[in-house]
């Protein structure tokens, strides 16, 4: 089918048609391509990926958030209206992204409360660039003109000392697509345990994250789904951060009335939200070629058209499977009464 969303899944979707595949349910993502954990691995694959990506690239992510919207029909899940409609608020969005489009649509929608948004890019320099800084391909040209003034950047790398702000400041905590991010070890019951401090008793940490492997793909983007798995697998075999495992990180932060659930969207296949995750998830996959390449049986070394080929064959089997992938998302509230401090522990 080339690079296009076959016609038996370009039928328009009509309001109220459900874009459900069967027995799945519900939720959110997109997908980035960050596989490396460490600053400076981080650094080099956003190069290839954030800064070299395509304007149709930040285009796709910049829709995709717009779909997810759509699709929950609220931009969190947490129950943190009130807390955000109070004067003062705070809300950190963690991996905020250089186009920031949730935290810029949030703090529009929340304008009593302070955003920051904490990246390891530097989002606010992206944002003060004009077109004339950039030639017209450059995703610079497509960021935001106009930032609301409750929206802050903060440049840094979650990995390690968070500053942006003291422990016990924010209402609100959320973290969506940063599935390449956390490495599943040791290091990291304290590092969620840290930014569950981060809140005020009684506020709320979200994560959204993709079950980075689909349900009923087949043999082809199976494949590819596990190579990209394998890839952001940690080498000592440890469980991968992504929407299966975001409930249990909640848990061994300590917050309670933990809530969380998943919404299946059909990848390549029933109306435009299957063509809107198709549309990423091949930029994506192509752009990985040489990284996925071995691990996809094939004889001989990385060439582009035979791997573009197999993408295509991949995505055509997602049409015949009805392949949907899960997107979780999951909440979790610092107790009022703070446990630590209940041991008579400072916090
Ligand atoms: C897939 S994007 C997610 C963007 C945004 N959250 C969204 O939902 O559209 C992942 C973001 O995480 C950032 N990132 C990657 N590693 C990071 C780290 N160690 N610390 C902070 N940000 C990081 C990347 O720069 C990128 O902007």
């Amino acid at each position: 089918m080339g690079n296009q969303v076959s016609k038996r899944k370009k039928k328009v979707v009509k309001k109220g048609d459900s874009t459900q595949p069967q027995e799945p349910r519900s939720s959110q993502a997109s997908i980035m391509t960050t596989l490396e954990s460490t600053q400076a691995a981080a650094v080099t694959l956003l190069e290839c990926t954030m800064l070299g990506l395509s304007r149709q690239y930040v285009e796709q992510v910049q829709e995709l958030h717009y779909l997810f919207k759509h699709v929950f029909q609220r931009n969190c899940m947490a129950p943190v209206d009130t807390l955000l409609t109070a004067r003062g608020a705070q809300c950190l969005d963690i991996g905020c992204g250089p186009t920031a489009t949730w935290i810029i649509d949030m703090a529009k929608e929340y304008p009593m409360t302070e955003f920051t948004g904490l990246d390891i890019l530097d989002v606010e320099a992206l944002n003060t660039c004009t077109d004339t800084d950039s030639d017209n391909d450059n995703i610079t040209s497509l960021l935001p003109r106009h930032i609301p003034s409750n929206c802050h950047f903060k440049q840094g790398n979650v990995l390690e000392t968070i500053d942006v702000g003291l422990v016990g400041s924010f209402d609100h905590i959320y973290q969506r697509f940063m599935f390449n991010v956390y490495p599943m070890d040791d290091t990291m019951k304290p590092k969620f345990k840290e930014l569950a401090d981060l809140l005020k008793p009684g506020g709320y940490m979200e994560f959204i994250e993709p079950d980075m492997m689909p349900k009923q793909a087949g043999p082809k983007y199976t494949l590819l789904a596990k190579a990209l798995y394998d890839r952001i697998k940690p080498m000592n075999n440890q469980a991968v951060f992504h929407g299966p495992t975001i409930k249990q990180c909640l848990v061994e932060a300590d917050l309670e009335d933990i809530q969380s659930d998943y919404t299946s969207l059909p990848i390549c296949w029933g109306g435009y939200v299957g063509k809107m995750l198709y549309e990423t998830t091949v930029s994506i996959l192509i752009k990985l070629g040489p990284v996925l390449w071995p691990a996809l049986d094939i004889d001989g070394e990385y060439d582009e058209q035979t791997y573009t080929d197999f993408v295509d064959q991949a995505f055509d089997e997602c049409v015949e499977y009805k392949t949907y992938v899960n997107f979780h998302w999951a909440y979790g509230k610092r107790p009022v009464v703070d446990t630590v401090n209940k041991e008579g522990l400072t916090f």
